[in-house]
């Protein structure tokens, strides 16, 4: 038997922008998605519990459960057991990653998912073959244009700011407030949405692509340097271009202007694609328990994550 673990993401600047090529940094968080393969001789099944479930529907006629967020977890993990033939086995998937929401579930599923696999089958994989492959079998399934940062991030950890190459960099921890709204998001649609605005007016969408990856770059000696307050600027700029590209919904305004009402608040912006999911908010050293509250108070979940935690890892 095997186990493996990866985390999942928030991309603190750069969404979007990155697809073209332009600099984004994101971050590994302290929610991770864990799989166990186990010899199941003659058969390949794959159990996927405790997915931090949103979505759930029962029709019935037919009598058929369905939860997206099972059902992509199990796409995930099938093309990955594809892509390596693999056969006599049974793989358990659990995860804290609420799926669909901009965190990074489906990287960290394939992620870990391919750690697992990779101990287990003595394929050899070094960690760099694992976050690239990681990365095509995301987008053969997502069906669309993406970056490398879900799988680069949740293959390597810590902080890794990604433009046309991805490089690791060392920065500090810190405290990060998301608030994720009811509504699941769609990240290839969100994609194609902003990619066909950028064909038909690019004199307009280029600079706010170029003004998004500045941003990035800001950033990191910001975090380096614990200068949080300019960091929070950063991050409504961020949020101010990313509604101009039409990724924000009335849900996500709510949660991003219910944490910046909040005392000790920073700076808030959307994380990920957009269209639903989630926002993130930057507390002050004084704390985030009034933006816990406020994202409550204004509909959405809200919880505390870190940043710069650990890439996946063989778990005993
Ligand atoms: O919503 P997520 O977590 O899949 O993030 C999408 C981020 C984009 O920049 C919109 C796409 C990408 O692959 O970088």
């Amino acid at each position: 038997m095997t186990t493996a673990s990866a985390p999942g993401k928030v991309i603190l600047f750069g969404e979007h922008a990155v697809v073209s090529g332009t600099p984004a940094l994101g971050s590994a968080i302290n929610l991770r998605a864990r799989v166990i393969v186990e010899d199941l001789p003659g058969r390949l099944e794959i159990e996927a519990c405790n997915l931090m479930l949103r979505g759930f529907s029962l029709d019935l006629t037919t009598g058929r459960v369905s939860s997206p967020g099972v059902l992509d977890a199990i796409k995930y993990v099938s093309a990955v057991l594809k892509e390596f033939h693999a056969d006599g086995l049974r793989v358990k998937v659990d995860s804290d990653i609420p799926p669909a929401a901009g965190l990074g579930s489906s990287a960290a599923i394939v992620v870990a998912t391919m750690a697992a696999l990779n101990k287990h089958m003595s394929l050899g994989l070094s960690r760099e073959e694992i976050a690239s492959s990681s990365y095509k079998i995301e987008k053969t399934v997502q069906q669309g244009m993406s970056s490398p940062m879900d799988t680069a991030v949740s293959t390597f950890g810590g902080y890794q700011l990604v433009s046309e190459t991805v490089h690791g960099i060392d920065l500090p921890e810190m405290h990060i407030v998301v608030g994720c709204t009811e509504k699941e998001h769609n990240t290839r649609s969100e994609i194609q949405k902003v990619q066909s605005l950028r064909s038909r007016y690019p004199d307009i969408v280029e600079p706010i692509f170029c003004a998004i990856g500045a941003i990035s770059t800001r950033a990191v000696p910001l975090i380096r340097d614990n200068r949080l307050e300019e960091l929070g600027h950063l991050m409504n700029f961020n949020q101010g271009l990313l509604e101009a590209l039409g990724v924000g919904t009335r849900e996500l305004s709510e949660l991003v202007y219910a944490a910046r009402g909040a005392g000790h608040s920073l700076g808030a912006k959307l994380t990920g694609a957009g269209g639903g999911g989630c926002m993130i908010a930057l507390p002050s050293t004084a704390g985030s328990l009034s933006i816990l509250v406020a994202l409550e108070q204004a509909r959405g979940t809200a919880f505390e994550v870190k940043t710069g935690g650990a890439g996946m890892r063989l778990e005993t």
